[in-house]
């Protein structure tokens, strides 16, 4: 078996053993994880196994509220097989507007940040939020939101097996790892979120408020292209 593949192996038992507890679920297994096939099968349901046709199948969402007040679904955007994923709280007003992303101001600072490390949007990055539609008045996530729609998160993870996932500010930290904590408290560590591993660090529309919040978190995205670049 190739390390891929037992990698998927295991990232199977370990959902299956989040779902279903010790006791072993057992599924069809060809359908699960292969990149070739159209379906794989996530959270008790067959769902897409390509990132554009996934986002065909969501991309209509009215499981909560926001589907009836967003204008655009924010799916997310960049590299399909990206090493490193971002990801943010939920869309704002320009990113409803626009259906992408960090598109504003945080935006395009985050896109100064990234090309630091020599990456971008399109080079091996991936982009989205918890949420993929704009709260009203760009409130906090919800509970109720957030468990309707990680699931979606969940499926674009296994998807894109990136190397590394960043958390972008308190409110995404806390809401993907269940912990009511300061962004001081989450900063710093190196987090599991289903399988891969986590780092919290300020978000960008923070520093734009406080640009003393710009060295520490050079210094953490100094971490992520080594962790990235395989020096730890
Ligand atoms: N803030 C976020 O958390 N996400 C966006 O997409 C834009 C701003």
């Amino acid at each position: 078996m190739s390390s891929e593949s037992s990698e998927d192996l295991f990232r199977y038992l370990e959902q299956t053993r989040e779902l279903f507890g010790d006791e072993l679920y057992h599924r069809p297994p060809e359908s699960f994880v292969s990149d070739s096939g159209d379906q794989s099968f996530e959270s008790g349901q067959y769902t897409s196994a390509n990132l554009d046709k996934y986002r065909e199948e969501i991309q209509s969402c009215q499981k909560c509220l926001l589907g009836e007040t967003r204008q655009k679904f924010v799916f997310g955007v960049g590299d399909p097989h990206a090493n490193l994923m971002l990801i943010g709280e939920a869309p704002g007003a320009e990113e409803d507007k626009l259906g992408e992303p960090f598109v504003g101001r945080a935006g395009k600072l985050l896109d100064k940040i990234l090309a630091a490390i020599g990456r971008s949007r399109e080079k091996d990055v991936f982009i989205c939020n918890v949420l993929k539609c704009r709260p009203p008045k760009n409130r906090d996530p919800l509970p109720s939101e957030v468990e309707l729609c990680e699931s979606y998160l969940i499926h674009q993870i296994h998807l894109i097996k990136p190397k590394l996932i960043v958390a972008l500010g308190r409110v995404a930290g806390k809401t993907l790892l269940k912990v009511e904590e300061p962004l001081k408290a989450m900063r710093g560590k190196l987090h599991d979120y289903h399988g891969t591993p986590l780092i919290v660090t300020y978000h960008p529309a923070a520093l734009l408020r406080n640009s003393g919040f710009k060295p520490p978190t050079w210094e953490d995205f100094k971490w992520i292209r080594s962790i990235l670049e395989g020096e730890q």
